[in-house]
């Protein structure tokens, strides 16, 4: 065996390379959630088993290793604090917002295709993985342009419905990079206007899904399915999602049953992490509701504060309502690399960086930036 110490240090290195790293201000993901107290227990108790939680929360098989139980039970607290009904949902804890999206769009092209050949509907500015999911399900999809604010453009979604077919419409939560909501009821009236007979509305809110409906209390009730990344908002050190699916489409699609892990097949992945719904199940039971509604408060004004900066130097900035991403013009190189900043080219605008006021996202680190902006 390979000496475990040296093996331990290489590691260790990494780590104290991290620590001396700039705060990344342009991703987002919650870098403030501690999970010391859950992490010390985990690597002393758990750290030795092989946890699997395989199938469906509900579904329990002949394998004892799994954290199931709390699974259901962050699933009840999330669908309580998204306040959803609890009984008409049907959900799990996938592995990230990319496969909870692609799980939205498998189980669409399962439901509509007993009405006909289905087509998807998503806007330019969606984000890839609904792309991915489109092409690996071999869907016929149209992609709707968006408008300056990163919403799909409504017009030109109208104009492009085809009338006669099962149709499946991603909406947008906080579109990636402007942060752009895609106004569900608009997209509701235009298809009820259109006479579309079957639709399927699936939500990416991979980042904004953790705190939109206390802005938009019945927002969530709209969709068919629902994707929210848990590391975005609630922050993880890995990545998981949040998927939601009105049991009846569920129950429809569900067909076939898998003797071996005592479950139907209707999620994508056999082996599941029983790790990620304790870590749902830890924010859910130390935070209340109030601790989590007066982050994401907190960061929309910090977005607010850094608009207001930014214009005030004369560089438009501009934020999206309930949004805490604040895009402008790509500052340089040096300044996006040292502050993790994302980078976008568009046709119109040319190339766009923007900021995440995520929790850790202060004021004062803020500040820092416009610091090294106001030195450049
Ligand atoms: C709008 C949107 N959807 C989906 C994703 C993908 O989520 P995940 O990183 O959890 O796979 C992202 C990631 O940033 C996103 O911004």
């Amino acid at each position: 065996m390979i000496n475990q110490d040296k093996t331990l240090k290489t590691l260790q290195n990494y780590s104290d390379a991290l620590n001396v790293k700039n705060i990344p201000i342009g991703y987002p993901g919650n870098q403030s959630f501690n999970l010391d107290k859950f992490f010390s227990w985990w690597g002393k108790d758990l750290s030795s088993y092989i946890l699997n939680n395989a199938g469906n929360p509900e579904d329990i098989g002949n394998y004892a290793f799994h954290t199931k139980a709390f699974e259901q039970d962050a699933l009840r607290s999330m669908l309580d604090y998204c306040f959803l009904d609890q009984k008409s949902y049907w959900s799990f804890i996938a592995s990230s917002g990319t496969k909870a999206n692609i799980q939205g769009f498998f189980i669409a092209r399962n439901y509509l295709s007993s009405f006909g050949k289905p087509i998807f509907y998503l806007s330019k500015e969606a984000h890839y993985s609904l792309f991915t999911a489109a092409n690996l399900l071999d869907v016929d999809y149209r992609v709707i342009p968006c408008l300056p604010n990163g919403e799909i453009d409504y017009n030109i979604f109208e104009k492009e419905l085809e009338v006669d077919r099962p149709t499946c419409i991603n909406v947008t939560l906080g579109t990636t990079f402007k942060g752009a909501i895609d106004n569900v009821e608009k997209l509701k009236d235009i298809c009820k206007r259109k006479k579309i007979k079957k639709i399927y509305f699936h939500a990416d809110a991979a980042f904004f899904g953790g705190y939109l409906h206390f802005f938009y209390p019945n927002l969530y009730n709209n969709f068919d399915s629902i994707s929210i990344s848990g590391h975005k908002f609630f922050g993880s050190p890995i990545p998981f999602a949040v998927f939601f699916c009105k049991k009846n489409i569920k129950d429809e699609v569900a067909k076939l049953s898998i003797d071996y892990t005592n479950s139907d097949n209707m999620i994508i992945d056999c082996s599941r992490s029983a790790l990620s719904p304790l870590i749902l199940w830890w924010h859910l039971s130390v935070k209340s509701k109030d601790i989590w509604l007066n982050e994401a408060k907190q960061m929309l004004d910090n977005a607010s504060f850094l608009v207001n900066e930014l214009n005030r130097r004369g560089i438009a900035a501009f934020c999206n309502e309930f949004s805490s991403i604040v895009y402008f013009r790509t500052p340089s190189q040096k300044l996006c690399l040292k502050w993790s900043l994302a980078v976008n080219k568009y046709s119109l605008e040319g190339s766009l960086a923007h900021v995440i006021c995520m929790q850790h996202v202060s004021k004062k680190v803020l500040q820092d930036f416009l610091n090294d902006l106001d030195n450049e």
